[in-house]
């Protein structure tokens, strides 16, 4: 048939274009590990099986309005029951490592033990994915809080705008390391506290999808984003801690943190803009690992939030800084900044490709211009803490740049004194316009991507960074939040009109698994 001819052919071309590209496992130090990311509420599915409770995720794509095309992660593709299958597909691939997280909700319907009682089969849904993988040879890294806070948690006191969340989660996580932790070597504790402070409460883009009315019902951009940052920093605090007293020594595992780590480029050479530039960092990456590094929130930003930014005890400062084993990366992107502190003019919305670019060849052409976007305010992007000027655009501005995953692990290395570092993420989105299945299955700009990213990633550990793993998001398509599933970022293709919903492998899944010396099979 037509795939299988096309996947033997295209084994035969990658195989030769991968040895003369020469970039594959063997580039790398042993030990490092290669795989993909994935969340429970992208890929599960069985939303409503088996006693799970309901996460604002839920709520949220059942709100008319708020998800592209109206999709909701409902059944997703049903990793909950094709796991098995999905697991042989990965070793086929030659996977080492893979990132998955516990929903809350399956665990305790009712958010804690106060609300209910532990549901005995999320428990086992995730015994028997743990013990598949580990069956298979391949590593679980497992994020606790992947954004799906319990309903009742929010009705209850609001989630994470309240520090009672404080205490639900560290039952959580505490219950977490003593069922799993036998076996989890790895643990993240959130994933990306920027974009579910941002997304879910500056902008109101994802759930529970507050901001300031009238875009909202409900809501305070100027200070939702920054107590829920600082309700999620002293939540990650909380359970390095608890990890660290009750389990560590005995476990042998460790902990560490998923951040959202754009890369971010002066638009221009001017010190305004450089300056700028150092300002987002600060306020994006910095917001959340100075705390972790040093203890406190950087100086720019609390010298532009003031009195709006939550202040750590000093406990609380002890007990944050040097919470981590690790750091994980998650990176897509790479933006330029422009300083609009000024009267200056903005350049023009749209695809930059069709904008002013500065006349510097040493920029990129392709990637993103940020005039404002869903950052905690900034000087750079905000005037006085408030938005100003349009909005990012959202996923279909993904602009691949891929050499800022090597400027963003110098920074890291150089800014904190080169901490061990996993990409945790990283990836390529395909808009899915319609196109037919053959055509969203040969990616080959993923697979250019992949290569590059790759090859930058090898010239920043070889300047010295420390750099520990590569995962991938995702294995195969899901539901991509807001944008549904009309965004694929999977190296399978979904077939979401099939009723098993078939997984196929796309030209990078190939070329994957070739770079790992493996063959992949088609389910
Ligand atoms: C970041 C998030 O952690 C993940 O949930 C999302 O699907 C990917 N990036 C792609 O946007």
């Amino acid at each position: 048939d037509f795939v299988g001819w096309a996947l033997l052919v295209s084994v035969a071309l990658l195989k030769f274009a991968n040895q003369c590209s020469g970039i594959d496992k063997s580039s790398f130090p042993d030990g490092f590990k290669f795989g993909f990311s994935s969340s429970a509420y992208q890929m599960e599915g069985a939303a409503h099986e088996d006693g799970r409770g309901l996460s604002i995720w839920d709520t949220f794509c059942a709100t008319p309005g708020k998800i592209k095309n109206g999709d909701t992660g409902d059944v997703a593709v049903d990793m909950y029951h094709h796991y098995k299958e999905d697991i042989q597909i990965l070793k086929n691939m030659g996977t080492d490592i893979f990132r998955l997280s516990i929903s809350w909700s399956r665990v305790f319907p009712g958010g804690s033990t106060r609300n209910g009682k532990v549901n005995p089969k999320g428990v086992e849904f995730y015994n028997n994915f743990i013990d598949e993988l580990i069956k298979n040879g391949i590593e679980p890294m497992v994020t606790l809080f992947h954004w799906d806070t319990p309903q009742v948690l929010e009705d209850e006191y609001g989630g994470f705008r309240s520090d009672r969340i404080l205490e639900d989660y560290t039952e959580f996580a505490d219950f977490c390391f003593k069922e799993f932790g036998d076996r989890v070597r790895k643990w993240v504790t959130i994933n990306e506290p920027s974009i579910f402070a941002t997304h879910g409460y500056l902008n109101g883009q994802n759930a529970p999808g507050r901001c300031t009315p009238p875009q909202c019902p409900a809501g305070d951009s100027s200070r939702e984003p920054y107590i829920v940052s600082h309700n999620l920093l002293r939540a990650h605090m909380r359970a390095v801690k608890l990890y660290r007293s009750k389990y560590q020594k005995e476990q042998k595992g460790t902990i560490g943190i998923s951040v959202h780590s754009d890369w971010y480029t002066s638009y221009s050479t001017q010190e305004i803009d450089v300056a700028a530039t150092r300002r987002v960092l600060d306020n994006t990456l910095g917001l959340y690992l100075d705390p972790i590094f040093f203890g406190d929130y950087p100086l720019s930003v609390k010298e532009i939030v003031r009195e709006r930014l939550p202040v750590f005890t000093d406990e609380e400062s002890r007990d944050i800084k040097g919470s981590f084993d690790f750091i994980g990366m998650n990176h897509y992107v790479t933006l330029y900044v422009l300083d609009n502190s000024t009267n200056i003019v903005l350049p023009p919305e749209g695809d930059p490709k069709d904008g002013p670019l500065p006349d510097d060849p040493n920029l990129p052409d392709t990637f993103a211009i940020q005039t404002s976007t869903a950052l905690i305010p900034s000087q750079a992007c905000f005037k006085d803490g408030v938005p100003i000027g349009p909005s990012e655009g959202g996923v279909t501005y993904w602009r691949s740049y891929p050499q800022g995953i090597m400027h963003l692990l110098n920074y890291i290395k150089e800014k904190y004194s080169n901490p061990p570092v996993y990409i945790t993420e990283i990836g390529f989105v395909t808009l899915d316009k319609g196109q037919t299945a053959e055509e969203l299955i040969r990616d080959e700009e993923r697979v250019k991507y992949i290569k590059e990213t790759l090859q930058y990633t090898l010239q920043a550990m070889r300047e010295g960074s420390d750099l520990r793993g590569y995962m991938i998001w995702s294995y195969i398509d899901n539901f991509e939040w807001a944008g549904g599933y009309s965004n694929r970022l999977g190296l399978l293709y979904a077939n979401y009109t099939s009723s098993n919903l078939e997984r196929i492998p796309k030209s990078s899944a190939i070329w994957f698994a070739n770079a790992m010396n493996k063959r992949p099979k088609k389910s």
